[in-house]
């Protein structure tokens, strides 16, 4: 029995991965390194100081705390002018049609995000209306791989794990999901989420009778 879903927001939602690449880049640009679009799929889902933490691994550069925190702030202000210009048509294809169609079968709709910013983008998008419940990186204290933000999720929907299914965009969300004891619908490439139930290129492939045939 289904009866919740619970999507991950950057890269699920919206296309906000590109804005996080994009500020990644810019600070491994300024610490004089190059930093591709490869490397980037080992930030997605991941929070933003083990990211800074990724990324100075791959450029070889060793920081005290201090100049760290100094600079994933930075880039987080970077990121942040780019979803404060966000528009509502950046909803990615099929996220919204896809969510109404899972109201209108009565299944339970929540995010669950890693991002302290999600709130900004459900501000800027109007997406509040879209979801039962929303957890996002503020209230949780472990970030994915631990599944705790979908545990919070399923809680606040009053709904057993088992009884859930996480749409993710990242191989530490699905395995977040998977951890939690939830069903897992990978978008994007087989090759980096082969681990969860189903992969799909994006919500434009999903439907309440495909979302069945993981029961
Ligand atoms: C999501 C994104 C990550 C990002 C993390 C923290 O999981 O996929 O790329 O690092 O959120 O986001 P924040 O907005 O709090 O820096
Ligand atoms: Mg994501």
């Amino acid at each position: 029995m289904i009866r919740a879903c619970l999507f991950d927001l950057d890269g699920v939602i919206v296309d906000t991965a590109r804005y996080h690449y994009i500020a990644w880049k810019a600070l491994a640009y300024e610490l004089g390194f190059e930093f591709t679009e490869k490397d980037n799929e080992r930030l997605k889902g991941v929070s933003r100081m083990a990211s800074l933490d990724i990324l100075l691994e791959i450029g070889g550069v060793k920081l005290s705390s201090e100049k760290k925190e100094e600079l994933a702030d930075r880039k987080n202000q970077n990121y942040r002018t780019f979803i404060l210009k966000m528009k509502p048509d950046e909803l990615l294809p099929g996220a919204e049609d896809f969510l109404k169609e899972l109201k209108s079968h009565n299944i339970l709709v929540g995010m669950g995000s890693g991002s302290k910013n999600a709130m900004t983008i459900v501000e800027r998008l109007k997406l509040e209306p879209l979801f039962d419940v929303i957890i996002d990186g503020t209230q949780v204290t472990h970030a994915k791989p631990n599944p705790e933000v979908f545990l919070k999720g399923a809680e606040a929907l009053h709904v057993e794990p088992a009884a859930c299914v996480v749409f993710e965009d990242a191989a530490a969300g699905v395995e977040a999901a998977l951890k939690g004891g939830m069903k897992c619908v990978g978008i994007g490439s087989p090759e980096v989420l082969g681990k969860a139930h189903m992969v799909v290129a994006g919500l434009s492939e999903m439907n309440y009778e495909k979302l069945m045939q993981l029961k």
